[in-house]
């Protein structure tokens, strides 16, 4: 939903695989997408992991379902081994790089520069950052969720600044991840509202027209109440988007939810 006088915000909901799964179970899960995908066409996509990028080309070419990646090089080419650049996921007709997950910062030790030169480069190449933010239950805890969320995103303004619309932000508590707990819609609001007017005061002149996320044990049973709040513009899917038909139904509820 969207503030009075603004255009409305369309729903997205994308699928983070994480590390799961083989080739066969990738082409299944598509399968199963791919018979859902006239419900959910231009308002989903899936971020398998990079090997399977390709099998996510071939399959949802046409469907209306898009691709991106789980992460993108904070470099341009060149002697990086292990890296993908943003040129790469382009040439791979990737829609969307994920940026700043927080298992990419706190397992592999991103900081808020490289989220920032990592969603520079994205825009750079044509994708659009999907900027992921988020405070830890000791945060939570201690009162400093704001103060969290701020650091966060007052590293990526500068960058999103030039983005216009190209961006999305996902707010994504990190005590919610693979949890079972879910931030309560009224939690879930007021963070997505603190992002929204961080990212304006920021100068993101943009921010009451991004999409902002939220992820963190989504599930069937908690995607209405959750994609009702008026700054929750859809999910960043974990778990729940390993299973088509899990996915699919929460793809219909952010749909629905305006
Ligand atoms: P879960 O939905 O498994 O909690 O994961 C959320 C997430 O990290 C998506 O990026």
């Amino acid at each position: 939903m969207s503030a009075p006088n603004e255009a409305p915000r369309a729903a997205l909901v994308l699928g983070n695989w994480k590390m799961n799964g083989d080739a066969a179970s990738a082409e299944a899960l598509l399968a199963g997408l791919l018979a859902g995908a006239r419900d959910i066409a231009g308002a989903a996509g899936v971020c398998p992991p990079y090997p399977y990028l390709g099998l996510a080309a071939a399959r949802l070419a046409g469907s209306g379902i898009g691709w991106g990646a789980q992460d993108v090089s904070a470099f341009d080419d060149g002697a990086y081994t292990g890296e993908v650049s943003a040129r790469m996921l382009a040439d791979m007709g990737c829609t969307w790089a994920l940026v700043g997950h927080s298992e990419r910062r706190t397992l592999f030790g991103d900081t808020d520069a490289e989220v920032a030169r990592k969603a520079a480069r994205a825009l750079a190449a044509g994708l659009v950052p999907v900027v992921c933010v988020g405070e830890t239950l000791a945060d939570r805890e201690a009162g400093s969720t704001e103060l969290v969320l701020a650091r966060q995103i007052d590293a990526v303004c500068p960058v999103l600044r030039e983005a216009g619309e190209r961006c999305v932000l996902a707010y994504e508590p990190v005590w919610a991840i693979g949890t079972g707990l879910t931030a309560s819609p009224a939690q879930a609001q007021a963070a997505h509202a603190f992002i929204r007017g961080r990212l304006a005061a920021g100068g993101v002149v943009a921010a009451p027209r991004l999409q902002v996320l939220y992820g963190g044990s989504v599930k069937p049973s908690n995607a209405v109440e959750l994609f009702g709040q008026p700054d929750v513009d859809g999910g960043l899917i974990g778990g729940a988007s390993l299973v088509a038909a899990d996915f699919l139904a929460i793809c219909r509820a952010a749909a629905g939810r305006a």
